[in-house]
């Protein structure tokens, strides 16, 4: 097994996992958890691989303190999780669900009573199925109710959770939820999808806002994006690039850290809406000091001009469910990466998140930057040993989380304000409509028995934290 940890952080880095609420906790209609949009569109017949729904998940909801003392043992000393909004306002609005609260007050209690820094998100795409069934995010008052969940939330953990992110992937959630249909709620509608965006960056800022005014420990407030690495093709690749960019990108980090749409998204996205949902004062609300801004990155995406003649690719890394996420953009080409590739079949550059935190830092001198995932999925094979315990050798997960790793670190040392690094994931979970085929744990999940076992990348990971963590003192317990 590769134990050699020549990597060195600053002694604050925070290096830790990522995990979400539906793709885990399972337990979907326990204690008083309503419904959400992923509950719906993973029992819809054709959505998911094989069906598979986070009905069961890997259990979390009852497991959680074994989860608990399982990163411990691994020397995590910070997690990244997701709040489920329909276990805290089952219909979406209303007063809390006790019970769900204090599901995620006791895993933060158990996160600080092992040293681990809770860093939680609002939303992880589990949207409460009464608010979709009002239009969901292409619905305005979708982003005043999730300010009101937040400060629900804030009143409740507000004491304890060190960082705070409010979204994850807006991205995914609009144009592949409203856009392209491979996400819930399954709409296939680029206006749809463009009007999510809006309502979703209002949904941050009025979060933002509310939490601020609740929280009592000065916590950090952040946002995590997926951005897309672009590299253009052929003699039109520029202008594909740039489109691209507008709607992946620039449609979110303008109005998040500038306070303004781009003028080119606007025009590319003109036949398809005239934005008349972005109000007066929205742009502003929307503009809020970030602490730390989120990066999830896994690979890059070549684009080109589509020639009209042969057929045309789309890979963008997604599945192809009828609809597009590129609203506006269908002379845009999605060609196919070259190798070596994952099991989601996205290729392995790591030279890419070098380049995105150099490109960032570039574009946001003194945004400090945290990456709130990076991983992969390989076919994993469970063995048994003599002893009759278990092992998952995954050399090609432990590569791929060491090349980033030192892709971060170049970028570090060039002088990105990096902040900290989270694997995705903890464990082997439910992959959206991948179901349960791809595995990006760095701890195996047997969905027969929940059986964890580490898998070799977790050991591997274990030594990093062990030589990263004896620079400094366990933070003690604050609660
Ligand atoms: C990201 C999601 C995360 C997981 C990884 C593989 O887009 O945020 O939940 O599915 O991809």
């Amino acid at each position: 097994m590769p134990t050699a940890q020549h990597l060195s952080f600053p002694a604050h880095f925070l290096l830790g996992s990522a995990t979400a609420a539906y793709q885990i906790e399972g337990a979907a209609d326990e204690d008083g958890r309503g419904p959400s949009i992923w509950d719906t569109f993973s029992h819809t017949p054709g959505k998911t691989w094989n069906g598979d729904t986070g009905d069961i998940a890997a259990d979390h909801y009852h497991r959680l303190d074994a989860d608990l003392d399982l990163m411990a043992s691994l020397g995590l000393r910070a997690y990244r999780f997701s709040i489920a909004w329909p276990r805290i306002q089952p219909t979406g609005r209303g007063p809390a669900n006790s019970k769900g609260l204090d599901f995620y007050s006791r895993l933060v209690d158990g996160l600080l009573d092992r040293g681990i820094t809770p860093i939680a998100t609002l939303y992880h795409w589990d949207l409460p199925q009464v608010l979709e069934d009002e239009g969901g995010w292409t619905n305005r008052e979708t982003a005043f109710a999730f300010a009101d969940y937040a400060r629900i939330v804030g009143e409740a953990l507000g004491d304890r959770v060190a960082v705070w992110t409010t979204l994850n992937e807006p991205w995914c959630s609009a144009y592949l939820g409203y856009g392209s249909g491979a996400h819930a709620p399954g709409r296939t509608d680029g206006a749809a999808a463009l009007t999510a965006v809006h309502h979703l960056n209002l949904a941050h800022g009025l979060a933002v806002e509310q939490l601020r005014a609740v929280t009592t420990n000065d916590p950090q407030y952040s946002i995590t994006l997926n951005f897309h690495v672009l590299r253009g093709k052929g003699e039109g690749g520029e202008e594909a690039v740039r489109r691209i960019d507008a709607l992946a990108n620039r449609a979110f980090t303008e109005p998040l850290l500038r306070g303004h749409y781009p003028q080119d998204l606007i025009e590319d996205t003109a036949a398809v809406t005239d934005w008349a949902f972005v109000e007066d004062g929205d742009l502003a609300r929307i503009h809020q000091p970030l602490d730390l801004l989120g990066v999830n990155y896994y690979a890059t995406t070549t684009v080109r001009l589509w020639d009209g003649e042969t057929p045309r690719q789309n890979n963008d890394g997604h599945k192809d469910m009828g609809g597009s996420p590129w609203p506006g953009s269908p002379q845009v080409e999605f060609v196919a990466q070259e190798g070596p590739h994952t099991a989601m079949g996205w290729n392995i550059d790591p030279d890419g998140l070098e380049e995105l935190l150099l490109d960032l830092h570039a574009r946001f001198p003194g945004q400090p930057l945290v990456i709130t995932e990076n991983g992969a999925a390989f076919e994993d094979h469970l063995t048994a040993r003599a002893d009759g315990s278990h092992a998952v050798h995954d050399p090609e997960r432990v590569d791929y989380i060491r090349r980033h790793l030192a892709a971060a670190h170049r970028a570090l040392t060039a002088g990105v304000d990096l902040r900290g690094y989270f694997v995705w994931s903890l464990m082997d979970n439910f992959e959206w409509g991948y179901g349960y085929s791809k595995r990006f744990g760095i701890v195996h999940i047997d969905y027969e028995t929940q059986r964890r076992t580490i898998k070799d990348s977790a050991l591997w990971y274990q030594e990093l934290l062990r030589k990263h963590h004896a620079q400094q003192p366990r933070a003690a317990s604050s609660h």
